[in-house]
C-alpha cells in the first residue's frame, strides 16, 4: 500500500498544472473544462469503443450551482481525445455571475464507457487540475493512458465511468472538490499519505458513484473547509465521512472475468514504451480493466482476461512466453500447440502448459494493436 501513496503524492507534486492545454479561459461568466479521454480499449470495426459524451456540472465554494454541460446520449467521444468545452454560468444567482468552479461532477449517461485521465477546469481566475491517479489511489476501476503531462515524463492513469455497469465497471460518475488536488500544497500530500481516509473516505472531496443522476446535488463541505498554510486540513475530522466505509470501495471490486478473451477491450493489444507503465502492476491490480498490455521496459505481457502476466519471448526464453512479433503466446509442447493454439485430440481440447510454472498457456489473438511512447 505504501507504494500507492508515494506514487500518488509524487504525481500531485511533480505535475505542474498544464493549463496551456486548457481551452483558453474566456472572460466573463463562463466556466471552461478539459477532460482527457484515455484509449484503453481500442477501436476497430464491429466494436465501438468510443465513449458517450458525459454530463458535467459545476458548483461554487458554497454549493451554489454554476452551470452544466448536458451530455449527449447519441454523441460520442473518441479515445485519446482532449475534450474541451466552455459553458455559460447560467445557473448562478444572479444568473451570469463569474464563479470559481470548486466542485464538479462528471456522469456517464449512456452505456459506452469512457476512461478519464485528467480533468482541468477554470473560471473567474481559478484554475484546477485532477488526474486519474487520484481515483486509482482510492480503488476506482482503471487502466493506463498515453497522455503526457507535466514535465513530459508522466502519463496519468485513467478511471472508468459507464452508466450500465457492463463489463464489470462499477461506477457511473465521479464528483470532486478541485482545490484539494493542488500541486503546490505539500502539506496536503503529506496528510493524504499519512491518512488515506482524508482522501478516500471523504464524500465531498472525491467520490465515485455506482449510480448517480446527472442533475443530482453533489456533496459539499458546509461550512467551507479551513486549511493550514501548507494546504493540509485544519480539522481532518470534519473531512472524513464516517458514515461510509469508503467513498469508492463500497462496491465489489472487479473480479477475474469468467471466459478468457471476454473482457473490455478484448482483441486489442497496447504495447507501451513509457517508463511510467507497468504491465505487472496492471495485471496484479484487482481494479484494472481494459485491453491486454505489454510493457517494453519490463519485458512483460499482461493477459487482462485472467489477470496473468508472462515474459516476452527472448533468446533466453523461447517457450511459455509472449511473442511480440506474432502477437501470440508460445507454448512449449512441440507438435501439440507450439503457438499456444488449442488443439483437439479425440474431441478434447488440449492446451499446452508452461513447463516452468505449470500454467496453461492461454490462446490469444488480436484484431488491433497500438504502440505507445
Ligand atoms: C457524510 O455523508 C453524508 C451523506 O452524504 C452527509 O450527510 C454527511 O454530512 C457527510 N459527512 C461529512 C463529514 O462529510
Ligand atoms: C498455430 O499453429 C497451428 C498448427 O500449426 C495453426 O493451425 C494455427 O493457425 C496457428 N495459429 C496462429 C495464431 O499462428
Ligand atoms: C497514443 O495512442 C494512440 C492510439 O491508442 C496512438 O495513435 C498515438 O500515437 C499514441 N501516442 C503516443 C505518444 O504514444
Amino acid at each position: 500500500m505504501a507504494n500507492f501513496l508515494i506514487n500518488a503524492a509524487g504525481i500531485i507534486a511533480s505535475i505542474a498544472v498544464p493549463l496551456a492545454q486548457l481551452a483558453k479561459e474566456e472572460q466573463g461568466a463562463t466556466t471552461s473544462f478539459s477532460i482527457g479521454i484515455g484509449g484503453a480499449i481500442g477501436n476497430y470495426p464491429g466494436f465501438n469503443a468510443d465513449g458517450s459524451v458525459p454530463h458535467v456540472a459545476f458548483w461554487d465554494v458554497n454549493g451554489g450551482r454554476i452551470g452544466q454541460y448536458k451530455g449527449d446520449a447519441n454523441g460520442h467521444l473518441n479515445q485519446n481525445l482532449d475534450w474541451s468545452q466552455s459553458i455559460s454560468n447560467d445557473q448562478t444567482e444572479p444568473k451570469g455571475s463569474p464563479a470559481q468552479p470548486e466542485y464538479i461532477s462528471v456522469v456517464a449517461e449512456e452505456s459506452d464507457a469512457v476512461c478519464i485521465s485528467y480533468i482541468y477546469a477554470s473560471g473567474n481566475g481559478a484554475q484546477y487540475a485532477w488526474y486519474g491517479d487520484m481515483g486509482w489511489t482510492c480503488g476506482a476501476d482503471w487502466h493506463y493512458s498515453n497522455f503526457t503531462v507535466g514535465d513530459g515524463h508522466y502519463q496519468p492513469k485513467c478511471v472508468w465511468i459507464d452508466s450500465d455497469h457492463s463489463n464489470g465497471l462499477r461506477f457511473q460518475g465521479l464528483s470532486l472538490h478541485f482545490p484539494d488536488f493542488t500541486a503546490s500544497q505539500t502539506g496536503q500530500q503529506d496528510e493524504y499519505n499519512n491518512n488515506l481516509d482524508t482522501l478516500c473516505k471523504s464524500d465531498p472531496r472525491m467520490k465515485f458513484w455506482p449510480g448517480i443522476v446527472p442533475d443530482d446535488e453533489t456533496p459539499i463541505f458546509r461550512p467551507p473547509l479551513v486549511y493550514n498554510p501548507d494546504g493540509s486540513d485544519a480539522n481532518p475530522s470534519l473531512v472524513i465521512n464516517k458514515s461510509k466505509r469508503s467513498s469508492i470501495e463500497s462496491s465489489r471490486p472487479f473480479k477475474r472475468a469468467g471466459l478468457p478473451g471476454r473482457h473490455l477491450g478484448a482483441g486489442h493489444l497496447i504495447v507501451s514504451h513509457f517508463e511510467s507503465h507497468s504491465a505487472k502492476d496492471l495485471c496484479e491490480s484487482a481494479t484494472s480493466i481494459g485491453a491486454d498490455f505489454v510493457s517494453m521496459i519490463e519485458g512483460i505481457y499482461c493477459d487482462m482476461a485472467v489477470k496473468e502476466w508472462w515474459y516476452l519471448c527472448s533468446t533466453s526464453m523461447v517457450t511459455g512466453c509472449f511473442d511480440l512479433t506474432k502477437k501470440a503466446m508460445v507454448g512449449n509442447v512441440p507438435g501439440i500447440a507450439a503457438n499456444g493454439t488449442a488443439t483437439a485430440i479425440n474431441g478434447r481440447v488440449i492446451q499446452s502448459r508452461d513447463t516452468a510454472s505449470g500454467r496453461l498457456i492461454p490462446v490469444k489473438s488480436y484484431d488491433t494493436s497500438v504502440t505507445w511512447g
